[in-house]
């Protein structure tokens, strides 16, 4: 047992609560850390972003965890951990724990022939993080990466099991299925929720591994090496706080928020979005910086 202890909250964040997937795990692997959560779903999707938008959001929400007086942060968001990782490790010196080399470092443990695959967003993909963070532990390890971005509104929409799932997961998964995979990482907040479906599809001799969960692992073993573990509090048990920048409109959010949380989802607080730093940098897009790439 560490000869310390620090009750200050973990910081979570992600693009919106798909990250309660990584919180529900860090409340198992850790029943006495208070966590303070911020889920950005005035601006969900990260996925389809830019690194330099995804890097600016993640800053700003890093900032208002600091503010929150938080021991660590995780960036339960593979999209902001595989953009946002760097930026935020050079500008603060707390602990930021990110999905990718966790879950990497799970695949490459469970892949003994390096046969592994990734799901993940858009941009997640198109970073190539996990390709190279797999490729620092196992060099020679053969990688297999879709994009699948239809899963994440599917998912919110809590069509877990619904016959449009399947066929979309069929189409994605395709390539996948033929490549003798050994894992594959569910490189996405919401994926875990498709772990039924995605395990009927690859077969039972693929290891899923689960971003968020690995993320949690990793929180808790630094929390323990540091001698940061929160002690075992009262008979309230730790309070949390889960803080949204935009106000649930979907009927269903409450069901699907238990459905990643693992239970029901306590009082959230909408941050007065006046109080977040975007609107002071509002400015006129000039004519010629307008317009889509071709
Ligand atoms: N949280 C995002 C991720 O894990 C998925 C949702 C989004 O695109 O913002 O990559």
């Amino acid at each position: 047992m560490p000869a310390t202890h620090d009750p200050r909250p973990i910081g979570v964040f992600d693009s919106g609560i798909g990250g309660l997937t990584a919180v529900r795990e860090l409340f198992r692997q850790l029943p006495h850390e208070e966590v303070v959560y911020f889920g950005d779903t005035a601006r969900l999707p990260y996925g389809n972003k830019s690194k330099e938008t995804v890097t600016r959001f993640s800053v700003e929400i890093a900032s208002f965890l600091v503010r929150q007086n938080v021991k660590c942060i995780v960036v339960a968001c593979n999209t902001a951990s595989s953009h946002a990782l760097e930026a935020l490790r050079l500008r603060w010196e707390l602990p930021v724990i990110g999905v990718i080399e966790p879950a990497a470092r799970a695949a490459v443990a469970l892949s003994p022939h390096g046969m592994i695959g990734v799901v993940g967003t858009l941009a997640t993909v198109g970073s190539g993080a996990y390709l190279e963070e797999i490729h620092k532990l196992a060099p020679a390890a053969s990688v297999l990466s879709r994009a699948c971005p239809l899963f994440v509104p599917l998912v919110e929409e809590g069509w877990l099991d619904h016959r449009v799932t399947h066929l979309v997961a069929e189409e994605y998964l395709a390539e996948l299925r033929a490549a003798n995979l050994e894992s594959l990482i569910l490189g996405c907040t919401h994926y875990p929720l498709l772990a039924p479906l995605l395990h009927e599809l690859m077969g039972p001799g693929v290891h899923l591994v689960d971003s968020g969960a690995e993320a949690a692992r990793a929180t808790a073993q630094l929390l323990a090496e540091r001698g940061q573990l929160a002690a075992a509090g009262g008979p309230r048990g730790p309070q949390h706080h889960f803080f949204l920048s935009d106000e649930p409109r979907r009927r269903s959010f409450g069901r699907v928020a238990q459905s990643f949380l693992g239970r029901p989802l306590p009082h959230v607080t909408v941050v007065d979005q006046t109080d977040l730093p975007w609107f002071e940098r509002a400015h006129a897009i000039p004519p010629h910086t307008g317009g889509i790439p071709e």
